[in-house]
């Protein structure tokens, strides 16, 4: 079976847009491959120095996968930190990695030319965590025989240099020292957009938080931003953002229905987001009540993580020995 990797940096509570667009298809993959999902907490150090929060978003994360479906005895979850190996790893890989390598990341660049515009030293805010953030990532990867890495678009750039750092590697040794990861797209053909029509991001502050409270969802998607037709209009569901999420959270019939009942006219926003916050509720409401009953009970989140960076320390420690091995440290 085909090896699937991903990280999962603990930035809080997930938004639907990251649930459809990240852990759902990571799970499904999880189906045909033997799936190795950790928490990328030594990624967060880089810019939350905030032991209480660092522990608080960890346990969301993770209870936020477990709710979703993860289940621990498939699916090997653990947490980066509790895998020192990887850190022994990176060592390793900074001595294959060129520094011009890393000036062309393309997260790096943004920092760069953020400070620039705003006349600030260019290498401002930058420290070596997050100028080095893509070979930690490769050390992450290649620790685990990785063939595909489920991630964002963004993220494809740092899959591709962890495949450059393990060629070097290779080529130095005369030896397939690592396989080499392939990326796999994980977001949606269509991104799923947020309650001002733009793309859903932490960022624009326009998110549905995946375990909102029925009350608060309903709040939320009575909130997305609509035109000004009247009722009697008839409207068109290819521009309108209510018509776009209820497309990903109800069944076919469903969907085809409301379709005609936009296209018909007769309908009001009232109507249409009503339909969106049942569809959306029924999908979300036993996730939501798995998570807090997680959440209640921490001690069970961590023991699930507990248990399996053991199993990861394991695999991790047979792939360090034989690269000891190989340099010449053994
Ligand atoms: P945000 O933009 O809210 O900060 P992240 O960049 O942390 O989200 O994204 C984490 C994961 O969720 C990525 O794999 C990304 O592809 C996915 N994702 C984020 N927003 C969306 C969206 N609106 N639609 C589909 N997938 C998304
Ligand atoms: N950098 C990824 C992100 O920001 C998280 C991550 C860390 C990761 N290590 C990884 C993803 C290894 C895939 C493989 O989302």
């Amino acid at each position: 079976m085909k090896i699937a990797l991903t990280g999962i940096k603990p930035t809080g509570i997930p938004h639907i847009g990251n649930y459809l667009g990240a852990i759902k298809p990571a799970l499904e993959l999880s189906q045909t491959c033997e799936a190795r999902y950790f928490i990328a907490d030594y990624h967060a150090l880089n810019s939350c120095k905030d032991p209480a929060e660092i522990r608080r978003m960890t346990l969301e994360i993770a209870a936020a996968w477990l709710a979703s479906g993860l289940d621990p005895s498939k699916v090997l979850f653990y947490k980066q930190s509790l895998v020192p190996q990887t850190f022994e790893l990176l060592t390793l890989l900074l001595a294959f990695t060129p520094k011009g390598l890393m000036n062309r990341a393309h997260a790096y660049k943004a920092i760069l030319q953020s400070n620039s515009e705003s006349g600030r030293d260019p290498d401002d805010g930058v420290n070596m965590g997050l100028y080095t953030y893509p070979v930690l990532m490769a050390a992450d990867i290649l620790l685990f025989d990785t063939d595909f890495v489920p991630v964002g678009n963004d993220q494809f750039q740092h899959v591709e240099m962890a495949v450059d750092i393990a060629q070097s590697v290779n080529f130095t040794y005369g030896r397939d020292c690592f396989k080499l990861p392939q990326p796999i797209a994980t977001e949606h053909s269509k991104t799923l957009l947020g309650l001002d029509g733009r793309k859903m991001s932490k960022s624009y502050g326009n998110t549905i938080p995946m375990f909102a409270t029925e009350k608060e969802l309903r709040k939320l998607v009575m909130r997305i931003i609509t035109n000004s037709q009247s009722v009697e209009e008839p409207k068109d569901p290819e521009t309108c953002t209510v018509f776009s999420l209820y497309r990903n959270f109800a069944e076919p019939d469903q969907i085809q229905e409301l379709r005609d009942r936009y296209l018909a006219g007769g309908m009001g926003w009232g109507h249409a987001k009503q339909e969106l916050f049942e569809a959306m509720n029924a999908q979300l409401a036993p996730l939501r009540e798995r998570y807090s009953e997680l959440m209640a009970h921490p001690q069970d989140i961590t023991r699930h993580l507990e248990e399996g960076s053991a199993r990861a320390r394991e695999l991790a420690e047979r792939k360090i020995k034989f690269l000891r091995e190989i340099i010449g440290m053994d």
